[in-house]
């Protein structure tokens, strides 16, 4: 890839870990704890999706919690574990390869940034309860535009910051309805594959799909 003006990240699912608040509470929650986590995280991205649609925003710790409430019940699990996985939300991991990697880019000289659907305050929490600070030149946040990915609106904001063009965008995500969302919009969008999945039939395939951020290094 030539030309790359910047390297910009989605947060929740590429770069940290949204299964790892349940995962700690494995002991507590019992072998049910995965199933509950994917419907947590299906339900949060639907609620986004949902009041996009509808025109009724609410920001990404709202919808979280919302998305949670509903999940317990669903896996009825015990309602006094709603603020310790609340909490741990807000501190979720990195995957292992993610801040060697990201490390190795800021070197490079790279200008990295995050663009997310978590407000700014979540998207600090993260980035300093997980010790990387000053790797990212910007943080963006969809709040800016008050509505969710794959709003183009949202992919045009680090266009408009930094007044390049689109195809000039590295954009990861493990999402691939966001890989398909910022490849449509003009973006060189890669997969991180983590776990073998499927990708999404939504008018873009990514030109790379890599498994984790190290192969990353290979690409750019
Ligand atoms: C985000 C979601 C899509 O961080 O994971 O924007």
């Amino acid at each position: 890839m030539k030309n790359i003006k910047a390297i910009i990240f989605d947060a929740y699912g590429t770069l940290f870990d949204v299964n790892s608040a349940a995962e700690k509470c494995k002991d507590k929650i019992g072998n049910k704890w995965e199933g509950f986590a994917n419907y947590w995280r299906t339900t949060q991205l639907e609620y986004t999706w949902l009041r996009s649609l509808m025109k009724r925003h609410r920001d990404f710790w709202q919808v979280t919690e919302d998305s949670l409430d509903k999940s317990m019940k669903a896996f009825d699990i015990n309602l006094s574990m709603k603020n310790e996985l609340l909490n741990l939300y807000k501190v979720l991991s990195p995957f292992n390869e993610v801040p060697e990697v990201l490390k190795t880019l800021k070197e490079k000289n790279y200008k990295l940034g995050i663009l997310s659907n978590g407000t700014p305050a979540l998207l600090n929490e993260l980035i300093e309860s997980n010790n990387l600070n000053n790797i990212f030149d910007d943080v963006f946040s969809i709040e800016e535009v008050g509505i969710y990915k794959p709003s183009s609106k949202v992919y045009d904001i680090p266009i408009k910051k930094y007044n390049i063009q689109k195809d000039q965008v590295v954009f990861l995500s493990a999402n691939t309805w966001d890989v398909s969302g910022g490849g449509n919009y003009g973006y060189n969008s890669i997969w991180v594959n983590r776990n073998n999945n499927i990708f999404d039939s939504l008018d873009y395939k990514p030109s790379h799909e890599i498994k984790n951020l190290k192969q990353l290094l290979d690409v750019v």
